[in-house]
C-alpha cells in the first residue's frame, strides 16, 4: 500500500513535522489550501511557513511536546497574500519503535465553503422574518389603504370644478398607490411563491429586459452588449419571476453607471455551483448562467455582505428590496445568484438557472 499517494488524495490538508518543527510532508489539499507549494514548504521549520503564534505551529508543537492529540474546530490560516481562511486543525503525534515522539501531523479542513452556505442560510432567515412580518403588516396596512384611496377618489369627483385642488387629489392617490407597491413587494417576499415552470428561451427574456431598460441606457448612455451562447439549452424557470429578477438586474446596473459605459449580457452553461461540494442528491450537475456585468461604481467592501438584507440601500429613492427578491426568485427556481464587485470597475451578477429536461 502507498500511503503516501493515500494521504496526497485527502481532501484535507495534511502537514507533518519532526521533532525540530521541520517540515516533512505536505500533500496536495496543503498546497491549494494554503496557496504554498510543497516545495517550498517541505525542509523548512513550520513557523518560517507560518506566523510562529499561529494556531497550525502552536498545535503542532503542544503535541509534540505531550505525544498527545490536539484540535481546534475554528482557526484560521493566512495565505501568502494574507487572506485569511477559516481551518479547523487537528494534530496527532507519530510515535517511533521506543514510544517517543519522533514527528506529528496536523490535517487542516477548509471550512470557507461551509462558512459560505451558513451565510447564506443566515441570509434566507432573515428575508422569511422579514416576510412574515410583511404578511402582519400588510393586513393591517392595506384596509385603512383602501379606504384612503377610495374616499380620496369620491373627493375627487366633488371637486372636480376645482382643478388646483384636484392635484392633491392625485398626489394622495399616487402615493398611497405606491404604499401598496411597497407592501406588495414585501408580501412577494413573503408568501411560498406558486412557480409556473415551463421550458423558457433565456434569450428572448434576456431581450425583453433589453428593451425595457433601453429607453434608460440611452440617456445614462450606456451601451448594450450581448455574448449569447447560441446553443444554449432552454431553462426551467418561471417567465414573469424572471423577468422581474432580470430587470431588478438591469435597473440596478444602470443606477450604478451615472457616467456611462457597457453592460454586458452574457448566457453560458456552466457546472453547478454547488456541484462536488456538496450532495446535491438528485440535483443537476449542469446549470445555465445569465450574467450580468457592469462598469459601474462597484459596491464598496463595508456594503458587501448586506446588499441582500431587506431594505439595505444606497439610493436615495430605493428600497433596497430588489436583490432580497432576487435571491428569493432564484433560490425557489433552486439556483442561485452571485455578486462580484471590485470598487470603481465594476460588478457582475450572475444568475444560475436550472436545464430544462
Ligand atoms: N450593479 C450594482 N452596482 C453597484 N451597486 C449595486 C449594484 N447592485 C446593487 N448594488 C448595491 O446594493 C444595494 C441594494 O440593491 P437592491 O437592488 O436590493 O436595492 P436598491 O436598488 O437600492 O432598491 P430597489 O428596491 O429599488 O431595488 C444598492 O442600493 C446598491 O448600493
Ligand atoms: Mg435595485
Amino acid at each position: 500500500m502507498n500511503y503516501e499517494a493515500v494521504l496526497a488524495g485527502l481532501p484535507d490538508a495534511v502537514i507533518a513535522v519532526d521533532t525540530s518543527l521541520r517540515i516533512v510532508f505536505w500533500n496536495a489539499a496543503a498546497e491549494v489550501l494554503t496557496e504554498r507549494s510543497a516545495r517550498r514548504a517541505e525542509g523548512r521549520l513550520v513557523k518560517e511557513v507560518f506566523p510562529a503564534e499561529s494556531s497550525v505551529v502552536r498545535r503542532l508543537g503542544e503535541t509534540l511536546a505531550t505525544g498527545e492529540s490536539r484540535s481546534e474546530p475554528e482557526a484560521l490560516v493566512e495565505r501568502p497574500d494574507g487572506r485569511p481562511v477559516p481551518v479547523s486543525i487537528v494534530t496527532a503525534p507519530l510515535f517511533g519503535r521506543d514510544g517517543s515522539v519522533e514527528a506529528a501531523v496536523a490535517v487542516l479542513r477548509d471550512l470557507s465553503r461551509i462558512r459560505q452556505l451558513e451565510a447564506e442560510v443566515r441570509r434566507g432567515e432573515t428575508l422569511a422574518a422579514a416576510g412574515r412580518m410583511a404578511v402582519g403588516l400588510a393586513h393591517e396596512i392595506r384596509n385603512p389603504l383602501g379606504a384612503i384611496r377610495g374616499a380620496v377618489q369620491l373627493l375627487k369627483r366633488e371637486l372636480h370644478a376645482e382643478r388646483r385642488l384636484a392635484e392633491y387629489t392625485d398626489v394622495l392617490v399616487t402615493e398611497v398607490d405606491r404604499v401598496n407597491r411597497i407592501i406588495e413587494m414585501l408580501l412577494d417576499l413573503a408568501r411560498p411563491v406558486q412557480l409556473r415552470l415551463v421550458p423558457l428561451n433565456l434569450h428572448q427574456l434576456l431581450e425583453a429586459v433589453a428593451l425595457l431598460g433601453e429607453e434608460g441606457a440611452r440617456e445614462r448612455n450606456v451601451a448594450l452588449v450581448r455574448r449569447y451562447d447560441p446553443s444554449l439549452p432552454p431553462i426551467l424557470g418561471d417567465e414573469d419571476r424572471l423577468l422581474q429578477v432580470f430587470h431588478n438586474l438591469v435597473r440596478n446596473a444602470l443606477d450604478a453607471m451615472k457616467d456611462g459605459g457597457r453592460l454586458t449580457l452574457t448566457t453560458r452553461v456552466s457546472l453547478n455551483p454547488l456541484f462536488g461540494k456538496m450532495d446535491l442528491g438528485a440535483g443537476q450537475q449542469h446549470m445555465v448562467e445569465a450574467i450580468f456585468a457592469d462598469e459601474g461604481a462597484g459596491i464598496p467592501a463595508a456594503a458587501r455582505a448586506r446588499i441582500f438584507d431587506p431594505f439595505f440601500t444606497t439610493k436615495d429613492k430605493g428600497l433596497g428590496l430588489g436583490l432580497a427578491i432576487c435571491h428569493r426568485i432564484l433560490e425557489e427556481h433552486r439556483g442561485a445568484i452571485q455578486v462580484e464587485s471590485t470598487e470603481g470597475r465594476g460588478t457582475t451578477v450572475t444568475c444560475f438557472l436550472p436545464i430544462a429536461k
